[in-house]
C-alpha cells in the first residue's frame, strides 16, 4: 500500500513537537527486535516515508532539536545510529521569507556538536548561523535565524559543524530538510521532500569508524538512502506533477540522478530560482547540493537512479583509491492508472541579481590541494587551500561589507572538490574556461580536479565571520577551511 504523508497529515504529526523536546520518529515503522544480536538484512521496497514537517505560522517556528545516539529504524534494520528527535533524517522545517526560525538544540551525544543552517542567507554572528558555537556534550544552545524578507525560496538543511567531528556526525545520521516556500505557489499535485544520504553498518548494526584511507577520498557509505529508506516506492498517476526537494546529504558521494521515462524539469539549484525552468535528463549533486525539481508522471516504472560519477583519484600514483562509485537504484517511482489534469508551464522569472554587469572591487584566488604527508593525524593526508589548513584563530579573508569579489578557484589535486560558502552565495561566471551564460548561483561550487572555476560573491545584508570549506567532510574535517570576514 502506498502511504503518501500528505503536507497537512505531516503538519500535524510535526505540531506535536512544537515546544516538546522528542519529536518521535520519522514516521518509520519500528522494527520489532529480533532478538538476535545479528541485525536483520537491510529490507527494500516500501512506501517512501517523508520525514514530519514543522511549518511556521504568524511568521515564526519554533522547534526543539535534540541529536543523540540511539536505535532507529533505518533501511528496515534496527540499527543504533545518531538522530535529530529520533528519526533520520530528522523533521523538515518549513518557512518564507522574512520568518524568524527558533531553534533549541540538546546535545545528547558524548561528544561536542552545533547546528548549521546550510545555504540560509542569514547572520553568521551571536546566535544566529555562527559556526564558532559550541555545544558540549549534555548542553543546550538556543538558536534564532532572521530569514530576510527578500530571502530566495528553495532547498536548504542543517546538519552539525563542529570541526573535527561533522563527517562522523552527518554520516551518523544528523541531517534534515528546511525548506523556503515560495511567495507565490508553483502548482503540483503534491510534494516531496527526497534526503539522500550514504551510511554503512556492521553486522551487528554499528556505524563502523573511517579508516585514513576512506577519507582520504571522503568516506562513501554501502547503503544509500532516500529518507532513511533503501529503495522506497513512489506511486503517481499519469499527468500528476510532483514537486521534488532534493537534498544531498552524503558525506562525499557525488550523485549524478535519473530518472527515465519521465519529465524532469529544474526549477534551481541551491537558493533560489532559475530564470527559467529547464527540461533535463539528470541533476548532478556534488555534497551539500540541491535540487528543486518537478516530475511530469508518464504512465510506467521508472527508477531513481545515481549514476557512476567519477570524482578523480586521491594519492594519484601513490596508490590511493579511484573514487568512481557505482550505479544505485535509489528509488522506484510507480505510475498508472487514470490520467489526471494538465499543469500549466512554469512561468519565468525575474532573477533579483546577476552579477555579471557588477562592479568587482577584489580578487581573490582560492587553490586546494591535497598531499600525502604533513598533515593530520600522523602525516597521512593533507588537505589545503593556499598551502594552510583550518586555523579557527586566524581570518583567512576579509571582505568588505557590501561589496562584490570574483574568486578563482583552483583544484590543484586530482580530486574534485566542492566548494561551499556559508551565508552569501556564488554566481558561477566561467567553469572549465568557458563563460556561464544563464544566471547560477549555488552555495556548493565543485571544481573539478586539476581546473579552475570563477565566481563572483556579493556580501550584502550580513558583516560577521564564517567558513568556506570543501563539503567533502573528510575533507573539511582534515582542514580544507578557511574563515571569512565580512567588515
Ligand atoms: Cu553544509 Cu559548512 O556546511
Ligand atoms: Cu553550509
Ligand atoms: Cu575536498
Amino acid at each position: 500500500m502506498m502511504v503518501d504523508i500528505s503536507r497537512r497529515n505531516a503538519l500535524i504529526l510535526g505540531g506535536v513537537g512544537i515546544g516538546g523536546v522528542a519529536i518521535g520518529g520519522t514516521g518509520f515503522i519500528m522494527s520489532q527486535g529480533s532478538g538476535s544480536p545479528m541485525a536483520p538484512e537491510p529490507s527494500a521496497g516500501n512506501a517512501l516515508v517523508l520525514p514530519p514537517e514543522l511549518q511556521s505560522s504568524n511568521g515564526v517556528l519554533t522547534v526543539a532539536l535534540e541529536c543523540s545516539s540511539q536505535q532507529v529504524s533505518i533501511a528496515g534494520r534496527d540499527v543504533r545510529a545518531l538522530s535529530y528527535n529520533g528519526g533520520v533524517p530528522g523533521p523538515t522545517l518549513r518557512v518564507r521569507a522574512g520568518d524568524t526560525l527558533n531553534v533549541s538544540l540538546h546535545n545528547g551525544l558524548t561528544e561536542p556538536s552545533n547546528l548549521h543552517v546550510h545555504g540560509l542567507h542569514v547572520s553568521p554572528e551571536d546566535n544566529s548561523d555562527n559556526m564558532f558555537v559550541t555545544i558540549e556534550a549534555g548542553d543546550s544552545y538556543d538558536y534564532r535565524y532572521e530569514l530576510p524578507a527578500a530571502h530566495p525560496p528553495g532547498v536548504y538543511w542543517y546538519h552539525p559543524h563542529h570541526h573535527g567531528f561533522v563527517a562522523d556526525q552527518v554520516f551518523g545520521g544528523l541531517y534534515g530538510a528546511i525548506i523556503v516556500d515560495d511567495a507565490e505557489e508553483i502548482p503540483a499535485t503534491r510534494e516531496r521532500v527526497l534526503v539522500i544520504s550514504d551510511i554503512t553498518f556492521t553486522a551487528s548494526g554499528a556505524i563502523p569508524a573511517a579508516a585514513q584511507m576512506e577519507k582520504m577520498s571522503g568516506r562513501e557509505g554501502e547503503l544509500v538512502l532516500v529518507n532513511g529508506q533503501l529503495t522506497p516506492e513512489l506511486g503517481a498517476r499519469p499527468g500528476e506533477r510532483e514537486r521534488w526537494r532534493v537534498i544531498n546529504a552524503c558525506t562525499s558521494r557525488y550523485l549524478r540522478l535519473q530518472l527515465d521515462g519521465q519529465q524532469l524539469t529544474l526549477l534551481g539549484i541551491d537558493s533560489g530560482r532559475f530564470e527559467s525552468a529547464r527540461d533535463v535528463d539528470e541533476v548532478v549533486l556534488a555534497p551539500g547540493n540541491r535540487a528543486d525539481l518537478l516530475v511530469t508522471a508518464r504512465a510506467g516504472t521508472s527508477t531513481l537512479r545515481a549514476l557512476p560519477y567519477d570524482r578523480g583519484a586521491s594519492g594519484g600514483m601513490m596508490g590511493g583509491g579511484s573514487s568512481t562509485s557505482a550505479e544505485v537504484s535509489l528509488a522506484t517511482f510507480a505510475v498508472d492508472g487514470a490520467s489526471t489534469e494538465e499543469f500549466p508551464d512554469v512561468p519565468d522569472q525575474l532573477v533579483p541579481n546577476d552579477l555579471r554587469s557588477a562592479t568587482v572591487t577584489a580578487q581573490r584566488e582560492f587553490v586546494f590541494a591535497m598531499g600525502m604527508g604533513g598533515g593530520m593525524n600522523g602525516g597521512m593526508m593533507s588537505a589545503t587551500i593556499n598551502d594552510r589548513t583550518f586555523d579557527a584563530s586566524r581570518v583567512d579573508a576579509t571582505v568588505q561589507f557590501e561589496s562584490v569579489e570574483e574568486w578563482m578557484l583552483t583544484n590543484t589535486s586530482t580530486l574534485d572538490h566542492p566548494l561551499h560558502l556559508h551565508v552569501w552565495p556564488m554566481q558561477i561566471i566561467e567553469q572549465g574556461g568557458r563563460t556561464v551564460e544563464s544566471v547560477i548561483w549555488q552555495d556548493v561550487v565543485n571544481i573539478p580536479a586539476r581546473s579552475t572555476v570563477r565566481v563572483r560573491v556579493a556580501f550584502d545584508d550580513f558583516r560577521g565571520r564564517t567558513v568556506y570549506h570543501c563539503h567533502i567532510l573528510d575533507h573539511e574535517d582534515a582542514g580544507m577551511m578557511g574563515i571569512i570576514q565580512a567588515v
